[in-house]
């Protein structure tokens, strides 16, 4: 079978090739098997290439933090999922054409769903819903402010908290965005820049906001800290600008705001098995519905790794790159 590897850290098309592996052999009675269907090229994924996200195994390694699949064979002891379903998986090691995992890693999805969006259910769904859930205590009409509003976990915690009747202010590097991020339920759209606190305040009317969430580091993270209310609480959760936060201490002193930070693994393990399903059922759902969804750009074999993870580094791109290791989209 076709599994990507990598076999040293740097330039993710570089390092990244499509080789030839072992198949996976078939499960033991508390195993599961199943085909990968598709996989997204998600930021994290590029610093895993690069060496620079938080797990750097031994080489050769498999990237892949998520992926959808159909389950060809499951063990003797496995009761939640069967062959023929289709499952995402809470393990990494992803960008291949066969997975065998725990069963308990094996989270059902429902029949149908359409295989794209199911392939980005597993990480940016929950990451979206859990920092609005996990940091304020936050009631209908409160502002929250994030940036990088148009990536995937932006343009869901949009909608996430246009369900709940929450205000979003979202920050974009791209005027032309404004539209179709109001479309999905965007109060306020507005371009980052120096004066971004100033004109926040202006279109907010002065509004308190109490919750800022925020991937870009550097300078970025104090625009959005500058713009929350006394007391309130930014989330870093990611670093597309690869600089840690730069924050004015007079935010913490003066106005007593809290700066925090977001790992979905981290959050997750604090619930049981049963409530990680629960999130999971609750997502897939709304996936199925078409009340959430992530635009996706282009779909490459798994034998354009290199071609894939080249276009996922480009910025201005209409939505995410997928991988189908198996033809099945
Ligand atoms: N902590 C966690 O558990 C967790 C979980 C999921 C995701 N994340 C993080 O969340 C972030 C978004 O992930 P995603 O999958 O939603 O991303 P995505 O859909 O691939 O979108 C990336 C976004 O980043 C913007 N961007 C890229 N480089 C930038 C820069 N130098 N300055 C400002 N903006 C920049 C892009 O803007 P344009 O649209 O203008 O191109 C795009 O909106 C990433 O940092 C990821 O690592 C963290």
């Amino acid at each position: 079978m076709k599994q990507v590897l990598i076999e040293q850290y740097g330039t993710p098309w570089e390092v990244a090739r499509c080789a030839e592996v072992a198949d996976v052999g078939a499960p033991a009675a508390d195993e599961v098997v199943f085909d990968v269907l598709a996989f997204p090229i998600n930021p994290a994924d590029m610093g895993f290439c690069r060496g620079s996200y938080r797990l750097r195994p031994p080489l050769p390694a498999t990237p892949g933090a998520e992926c959808v699949g159909r389950v060809t064979a499951v063990g003797a002891n496995v009761k939640h999922v069967k062959a023929g379903d289709l499952v995402i998986n809470l393990q990494r090691e992803n960008w291949t054409q066969r997975r065998k995992v725990k069963g308990d890693d094996a989270i059902p999805l429902p029949a149908g769903i359409d295989l794209k969006q199911a392939a980005m259910v597993r990480i940016n769904p929950p990451t979206a819903q859990l920092m609005l859930s996990d940091f304020v205590d936050l009631k209908g009409g409160d502002w929250v402010i994030q940036n990088v509003a148009n990536s995937a976990v932006g343009r869901l915690l949009i909608v996430l908290a246009h369900q709940r009747g929450l205000r979003t202010v979202n920050v974009v590097r791209r005027p032309e965005l404004a539209t179709e991020l109001k479309g999905l339920g965007a109060d306020l759209v507005i371009v980052d820049g120096d004066d971004l606190p100033e004109r926040v305040a202006r279109e907010t009317g002065d509004a308190p906001i109490k919750l800022g969430v925020e991937a870009i580091g550097a300078a970025a993270t104090g625009r959005i800290v500058n713009c929350v209310a006394t007391d309130g609480t930014v989330v870093h959760y990611g670093s597309m600008s690869g600089v840690d936060p730069q924050v004015g201490r007079t935010n913490f002193v003066y106005r007593g705001v809290k700066l925090t930070g977001f790992m979905l693994g981290r959050f997750l393990a604090r619930r049981s098995a049963e409530q990680i399903r629960a999130i999971y059922a609750d997502l897939g759902q709304q996936v199925m519905d078409g009340r959430l969804s992530a635009p996706v750009d282009t779909v490459y074999p798994i034998d354009k790794i290199k071609d894939a993870l080249a276009h996922a580094d480009k910025g201005g791109r209409n939505g995410k790159i997928l991988v189908s290791p198996n033809g099945a989209i």
